[in-house]
């Protein structure tokens, strides 16, 4: 029985602890520069490569494909939860596209 409780209340934490790590990241907002850091360095050159990919397919779907390099950090901070939202693309995606959106935002 109490093996049992022990064991449900491990499972419990480590589910809680990998909820609320994936809740973090990447879409919660951070300042610019980390922003900047954690696309060029969390993520590799063929990462973001993929998320281009993925922004085109997915970002041309209901307006013109948006310019990156048109808005700055900031402006994307604020556009992007919305819209992946709207495009319903999942964590892991969101996070490639955002390293490719972020990496060639408007400096
Ligand atoms: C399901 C439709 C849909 C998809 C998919 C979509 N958008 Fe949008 N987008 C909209 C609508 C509607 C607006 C205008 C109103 C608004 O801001 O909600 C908009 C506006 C924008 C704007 C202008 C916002 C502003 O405030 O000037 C940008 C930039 C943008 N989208 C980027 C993206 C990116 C990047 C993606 C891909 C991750 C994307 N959109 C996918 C529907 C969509």
């Amino acid at each position: 029985m109490k093996k049992a409780a022990i064991l449900f209340c491990t499972c419990a934490a480590i589910l809680l602890f990998t909820n609320c790590h994936k809740k973090m990241h990447p879409t919660a907002a951070k300042n610019p520069a980390e922003e900047m850091d954690y696309a060029t360095n969390h993520y590799t050159v063929a990462q973001r490569a993929e998320g281009k990919v993925l922004f085109e397919k997915t970002c041309a779907g209901c307006h013109d494909l948006p310019v990156p390099g048109e808005s700055t950090i900031l402006q994307w901070d604020d556009i992007l939860p919305k819209m992946f939202k709207k495009a319903n693309m999942g964590y892991d995606d969101a996070g490639l596209v955002k390293a490719y959106v972020i990496f060639n935002s408007k400096k």
